[in-house]
């Protein structure tokens, strides 16, 4: 494949690419299987988390892909830096070129963050996108359709897409960049989406995306045969009006719960990014049913990111199997 630099967009994946990550991710999966869970592909490369945002499952999954690809990694949150004195983005960047970084992975509340530190020539790495305010997270995107694509197809999975598969996304579209990743990447792969949400949490342009757009989550499980639903965290932290008339009412309407679990096929996929928010858009036992892959999609992420680092930093140039 042509060699990406940057991964800003789930839009930078072309069909063949995104498989040939998701391929690799599945060897990825087995060195992670492995005693001796670690490759010695990024030895002497320099990988700086750089996360202005909270983070819990991707920073920790980050370094963990980084670290097992035997790069030198370096944290550097914006909490405890000079950015809480005021420095900006530009002088952080350029700090970080001057000392050597390979690739920068950066999450921050602005969305196209990533994209104009990719496109400023401040850092001349490889710039991975690990969420930006409310535009994208590719490796979200990637590291579920890693996970539908195992769940579904298991040790047949290497070289497919998701073709002929219906996919759900329920919830907070509005503020959602991992809403709009999935939209992008499950596109790519051939799958069928629908955006379930109140009106209220979708976008004005939403009539230009590539999925069909309901306001009705019953109605859906009712009339489409769903092979996996992701549901969105409400984003409290996003929001600064009423979208809907209570949380009750939310999760009465548009929550995932046993009832509905039970009415969709028994294979059907129970997705969440996390952080959950149980009891509002999913319920406790809809979270730890079988259905649930919110543990697998957190295992896969390090397995995916090694993917991704290995595809944009090795070049051609080391077998994984070595
Ligand atoms: C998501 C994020 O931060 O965008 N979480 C994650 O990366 N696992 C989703 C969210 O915060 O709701």
């Amino acid at each position: 494949m042509s060699q990406l630099k940057h991964l800003l967009s789930a839009a930078d994946l072309s069909k063949s690419s995104a498989i040939e990550i998701l391929d690799v991710a599945e060897e990825m999966a087995g060195v992670n299987s492995r005693d001796i869970k670690k490759l010695p592909t990024l030895r002497g490369k320099t990988v700086v988390n750089l996360f202005f945002e909270d983070s819990t499952r991707t920073r920790i999954s980050f370094e963990l892909a980084e670290k097992r690809l035997s790069a030198d990694v370096i944290n550097f949150s914006a909490k405890g830096s000079s950015v809480s004195k005021g420095e900006s983005l530009k002088d952080t960047a350029q700090t970080l070129e001057a000392m050597g970084a390979d690739a920068v992975v950066i999450r921050h509340h602005a969305s196209g963050a990533a994209n104009v530190l990719a496109h400023s020539g401040w850092i001349n790495g490889s710039i991975i996108n690990a969420g930006d305010g409310t535009h994208e997270h590719p490796t979200q995107a990637l590291l579920d359709a890693f996970t539908i694509r195992r769940r579904i197809y298991g040790s047949e999975s290497k070289g497919k897409d998701l073709s002929g598969l219906k996919i759900a996304i329920v919830g907070d579209v509005l503020h959602s960049r991992v809403a709009r990743s999935n939209l992008i990447l499950l596109n790519t792969l051939g799958a069928q989406v629908h955006l379930i949400a109140p009106p209220t949490l979708f976008p004005a342009a939403v009539d230009a995306w590539p999925a069909t757009i309901r306001f009705d989550l019953d109605t859906a499980i009712n009339e489409v045969d769903l092979d996996a639903v992701m549901m969105l965290r409400v984003q409290g932290e996003r929001m600064n009006a009423s979208y809907f008339p209570s949380e009750r009412e939310y999760s009465r309407i548009w929550g995932m719960n046993a009832d509905r679990l039970a009415r969709l096929k028994p294979s059907a996929l129970l997705m969440h990014p996390g952080p959950m928010n149980r009891g509002l858009e999913i319920t406790a036992a809809a979270a730890d049913s079988k259905n649930s892959t919110v543990l697998e999609q957190v295992a896969n992420g390090v397995s995916v990111r090694m993917a991704v680092l290995y595809q944009l930093l090795s070049g051609e140039r080391t077998n994984i199997d070595a």
